[in-house]
């Protein structure tokens, strides 16, 4: 691989500590970054150089045991520090500057990656400064390519996210931008596609005639973890609906695309977006329900009385010949009783006329339907719900499921996590795990007149570690 240079804007924030570091050192251990690499951190903060690395060292929170000693040691040779400024230029020219004196150490023009892992107000600073100081210029043609990698929040309206994406045409190269959604880098939810277009046994039932509805589900159990004051400004749609969940269900529910390729795959998504049908002040009444736990308002940074929902549940529904008519439930919640990410999938059974005796309306009513669920974490499986005869001399069915656990495989466990996986396919360039403007403009056009209307739903009140929000 090509010497990279990895340059973290924010190194010191909760990001950094949380999913960039880990996910570098973890690569670094399994070999697969360049042989000359470097990461920079950068940020306002002053450190000297063993500060710099006391700081990693402690927020890494690396187990006993977790890495070889030696690779620990090599890793943080790979470090370095660059205090400055996101607003001034002289910051950017002095690492441009650092950045100068590793390529000419290597004796070659290395590829840069930026990352701003930095709350969104910074980002337009940011890469008008990187644009200005020339920092993102490639060597030449054909070496030392520049790519930007940024965070969700993509914009936090459907302006917003149009600005944003306009400066950024403006600046860079659609190839050159890496937007994260680190969902879609998740293993278990890139196997949709897989499972999805490798299976005769259920891809011909893949549609309305055979699907009564999709129900996405992204529970989880904690609460919002000391980040009150950017969560409150953010609520639950924008949190989670915005691009997870929504990008789960585009996977659910894509076209075959024309090929594998990152621009078919990328396509294809956002069609599924663009076809939603609008929920506005009309109907938001009828399709959304809102809810906030019990004891969030009294949370470090959330205001008194506010209204943030930490909970949503949106009836969607797709208007395309595929799916129209099939109600799609897209629901996220913090503190919940448990926390999971799954996807199910419930099939007909109006088209059993008849069975031992019952009626196809009372098949459904006792849920006597197949189910295909997706478990996307934690205890990663696809599995179907199906029914046999109960033996013996009963006329009767019972359920039973056929699974696949992904803790069965032999790779399991050197399985790359979701940011490892971005941070290598944005050094390969592949850009099919990443959202593109398409995705990104389709997802605010349906949360958008969402979010301008909530305020017309009741906030329903849940206690902590409920299991349902009514
Ligand atoms: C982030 C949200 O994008 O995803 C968080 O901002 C959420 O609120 C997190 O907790 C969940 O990610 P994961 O990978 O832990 O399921």
């Amino acid at each position: 691989m090509h010497p990279t240079i990895f340059v973290i804007f924010g190194i010191t924030g909760d990001l950094a500590a949380r999913k960039l570091l880990p996910a570098l050192i973890a690569l670094y251990s399994k070999r697969m970054l360049p042989e000359r690499f470097a990461v920079i951190g950068f940020s306002r903060r002053q450190f000297s150089r063993e500060e710099f690395r006391e700081m990693i060292r402690n927020r890494l929170n690396i187990h006993p045991g977790q890495y070889r000693e030696e690779d620990i040691k090599h890793f943080f040779d790979h470090m370095s520090y660059e205090q400055g400024y996101f607003d001034d230029p002289a910051s950017y020219a002095r690492l441009s500057t650092r950045i100068d004196a590793i390529d000419r150490s290597w004796g070659q023009c290395s590829n840069k990656l930026f990352h701003l892992s930095v709350p969104p107000s910074l980002y337009e600073g940011i890469l008008r400064n990187l644009s200005d100081s020339k920092l993102t210029v490639p060597c030449d043609d054909d070496s030392g390519w520049t790519r930007v990698l940024i965070e969700k929040p993509f914009g936090h309206d459907i302006e917003a996210a149009a600005s944003l994406d306009r400066l950024l045409g403006k600046l860079f190269k659609e190839e050159q931008i890496f937007r994260i959604d680190h969902y879609l880098a998740k293993e278990a939810l890139q196997n949709i596609i897989a499972f999805r277009f490798h299976n005769s046994l259920f891809e011909p039932l893949w549609n309305r005639n055979y699907i009564s509805r999709i129900h996405i589900k992204l529970f989880e159990k904690i609460g919002i973890e000391g980040r009150g004051a950017f969560y409150d400004s953010m609520g639950a749609i924008k949190d989670m609906g915005q691009n997870h969940i929504l990008q789960m269900l585009a996977l659910t529910a894509m076209e075959k695309p024309k090929n594998w390729s990152a621009a078919a795959i990328r396509r294809e998504r956002a069609k599924v977006m663009q076809d939603l049908s609008p929920i506005g002040p009309r109907n938001i009444e009828k399709y959304v329900v809102r809810g906030q736990y019990a004891g969030y308002q009294s949370e470090a940074g959330v205001a008194a009385n506010s209204s943030t929902e930490t909970y949503f549940r949106i009836k969607a529904s797709i208007n395309n010949a595929r799916w129209k008519g099939v109600p799609i439930y897209l629901e996220n919640g913090k503190a919940l009783s448990e926390g999971k990410t799954e996807i199910d999938v419930y099939f007909r059974s109006d088209n059993i006329t008849s069975w031992f005796g019952k009626k196809s309306a009372e098949l459904a009513d006792i849920g006597k339907q197949n189910i295909l669920t997706f478990r996307i974490q934690p205890e990663e499986c696809i599995k179907v719900k199906f029914f046999v005869k109960i033996p013996g001399p009963e006329w009767g069915v019972e359920p039973r499921t056929l699974k696949f656990k992904y803790s069965d495989s032999p790779s399991h466990q050197s399985l790359p996590n979701d940011y490892e996986r971005l941070i290598k396919d944005a050094f390969t360039g592949d850009q099919t795990l990443f959202a593109s403007t398409d995705e990104i403009m389709a997802s605010w056009k349906f949360i958008t007149p969402i979010i301008e209307n909530i305020g017309k739903l009741p906030l329903k009140q849940y206690s902590r570690g409920a299991g349902e929000v009514e």
